[in-house]
């Protein structure tokens, strides 16, 4: 993956967002991926922040996939801050990629927390890429989806939703978007081919993890009850 690109990926539930964001992130040699759904599994798990700068820390510039299931939604939030700390242009850490699947547990059209706001708004200088994930559109910051660079669109039904994308991705790619099947995407600007399966060793030489108590299936459920899915006349 190219660096310092954000790119947001949108569709309904089942649409494929998390499996194309992984693939996404898959090559990128540093990465940190916020799992609240616990479904992701490319990468050493970290349950607190603690957790995590104790993992993350020694290997600042080797190479690194960090899995986020925290409990604290403070402890996500410093991770943010922690990668956009610091004056712009003076990069505190070494170029990583961030993937927030369900973004929208951490913004909303109204709020945002400040690392992210930075991330959206400077993540060049902070050399800092970012993949944010949620099912509509509206559900992020408008300083996310202003600030993206790309956007994946799978599955989605709801009108509202493709207006507001159309501003930014154009009626054609829109109207596009509209009769996509299960698990396709289109990709504005460029409209790119789906990444190619990445090649190589993986990112990290998985050491023993601490996993997470308790074990639970992962899934939409598996952490608290998933926002129910908007209804079209909401
Ligand atoms: N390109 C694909 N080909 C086949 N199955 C896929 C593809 N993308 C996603 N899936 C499967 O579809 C289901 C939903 O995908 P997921 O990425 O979790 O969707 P979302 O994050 O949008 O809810 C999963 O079981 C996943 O394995
Ligand atoms: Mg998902």
């Amino acid at each position: 993956m190219r660096e310092n690109v954000i790119t947001v990926v949108v569709g309904k539930k089942g649409s494929g967002k998390t499996t194309l964001a992984r693939d996404l992130v898959l090559a990128a040699p540093r990465r940190i991926i916020m799992d609240p759904m616990w479904e992701h599994t490319d990468g050493v798990i970290v349950t607190s922040f603690a957790g995590f700068e104790a993992y993350v820390r020694p290997l600042r510039r080797a190479r690194y996939a960090v899995i986020c299931r925290f409990m604290d939604d403070d402890d996500r939030d410093a991770v943010v801050d922690l990668l956009t700390d610091g004056e712009p242009n003076n990069a505190p850490l070494p170029s990583v990629v961030v993937l927030l699947d369900e973004v929208d547990r951490m913004c909303s059209p109204s709020t945002i927390p400040e690392g992210l706001r930075r991330l959206v708004n400077y993540g060049r200088h902070f050399n800092v890429s970012l993949v944010a994930v949620a099912r509509r559109p509206r559900q992020m910051h408008r300083d996310v989806t202003a600030n993206a660079d790309r956007i994946c669109i799978g599955q989605t039904q709801e009108p509202r939703d493709l207006d507001y994308l159309a501003e930014f991705i154009g009626q054609e790619l829109a109207d596009r978007a509209a009769g996509l099947g299960e698990h396709e995407f289109v990709v504005w600007p460029d409209d790119l081919e789906r990444p190619p399966a990445p090649v190589g060793p993986p990112a990290v030489e998985l050491p023993p993890e601490p996993t997470p108590e308790p074990a639970v299936p992962s899934g939409e459920g598996a952490l608290g009850t998933p926002d129910p899915e908007p209804t079209p006349s909401e």
